[in-house]
């Protein structure tokens, strides 16, 4: 009998403007893996409900993303692709995972303790979203799971969860292993972490000016162009890297070593390889956002494949419980 192929299953919260950071952390180690296994991504529109709580905002975000990762090259005929709420069976696993779940694992949760620790008022939601998170995977019990380095934890949550659920009843979940991208951390603007809440972001489908006046506002030192640079503690020669191949970083790094190379003349290099590396991704969105029943039609399709599958699970974890 041949193996199963490995399913992958990756999540992404529709919580704003995707941005240069999600796309070498996260989304393109998204779209590349589906040849490698069977890949179920979904719009974690529940999730989202923790901090979006604006229905136009949440439905014109959850739009957003589905449109950036269709153009980006997700193939809804390989890959279910789908809304987090139209599988509606995950309450319900989230539900009875949290009756195997102690107290002091959700307590240790950074992402929580990061976010009290910004003085955010947290719903009970926010506290049992590592359990929802855990009901995600393990309702289509998942292989591998893609994220970044700031999810492992959940992951690590989840394999407890799915640990403590087979030892209590009987073995319906495969322990699933998060999965790194090899992309560091991507700088934002301002050298600092790119990330939306820090308003420091390059978006993946920028363009003209406004794309212009991000790439323009990149802190740099104030070395004059004459002088020789440092290749290694540069922001713009960081963000440079992410498209270029080895070559090309190290003839831009003998360039800023050597001196005689503004910042203002590689920001310009860096504009043109944004331009050229997201033009047909800004094209087909263009195409697609003419045509929302491509969309509409390739969610919903999405969502039938997974809720079978979901489906399926919750019959082997309802009998294995004792419910009927
Ligand atoms: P944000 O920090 O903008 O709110 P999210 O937390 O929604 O981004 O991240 C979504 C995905 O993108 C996660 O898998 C995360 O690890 C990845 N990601 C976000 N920012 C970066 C970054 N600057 N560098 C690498 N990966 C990132
Ligand atoms: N928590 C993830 C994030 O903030 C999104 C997410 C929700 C997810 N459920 C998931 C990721 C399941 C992977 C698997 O990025």
């Amino acid at each position: 009998m041949t193996p199963r192929r490995p399913r992958i299953l990756s999540g992404v919260q529709p919580s704003g403007k995707l941005h240069l950071g999600n796309y070498f952390g996260a989304i393109r180690q998204h779209i590349g893996l589906q040849d490698e296994g069977e890949c179920f991504y979904f719009i974690a529109d529940y999730h989202a409900l923790t901090t979006i709580q604006d229905r136009r905002e949440l439905s014109e975000n959850v739009r957003a993303v589905a449109l950036d990762y269709l153009a980006l090259g997700l193939d809804p005929e390989r890959t279910a692709f789908f809304r987090q709420s139209d599988i509606p069976e995950v309450t319900e696993l989230a539900w009875i995972l949290s009756t195997v779940t102690g107290m002091g694992l959700l307590e240790r949760a950074h992402s929580y303790k990061d976010k009290i620790a910004k003085g955010i008022s947290p719903s009970a939601g926010l506290f049992f979203y590592p359990v929802l998170m855990a009901a995600d995977i393990l309702i289509y019990r998942s292989n591998v799971v893609p994220v970044g380095q700031d999810q492992v934890q959940h992951i690590e949550m989840t394999r407890d969860m799915a640990g403590s659920f087979n030892t209590t009843y009987s073995r319906v979940f495969p322990l699933p292993e998060a999965r790194l991208d090899k992309a560091p951390t991507v700088p934002g603007l301002d050298g600092k972490k790119m990330s939306k809440s820090y308003g420091n972001t390059i978006e993946i489908f920028a363009e003209g000016s406004a794309l212009k006046n991000s790439v323009m506002r990149i802190v740099t030192d104030s070395t004059p162009v004459e002088a020789e640079k440092d290749p290694d503690n540069d922001n713009l020669f960081a963000l440079y890297s992410l498209f270029a191949d080895d070559a090309e970083r190290e003839a831009l790094a003998a360039r800023y070593r050597k001196g005689g190379l503004g910042y203002g003349e590689v920001k310009k290099m860096l504009l043109a390889r944004i331009d050229a590396h997201f033009a047909a991704a800004r094209a087909r969105r263009k195409e697609l956002e003419r045509h929302p029943s491509i969309v509409e039609d390739a969610l919903r399709r999405g969502a039938e494949r997974a809720r079978t599958e979901a489906r399926e699970t919750m019959r082997l974890v309802r009998e294995a419980t004792g419910l009927r």
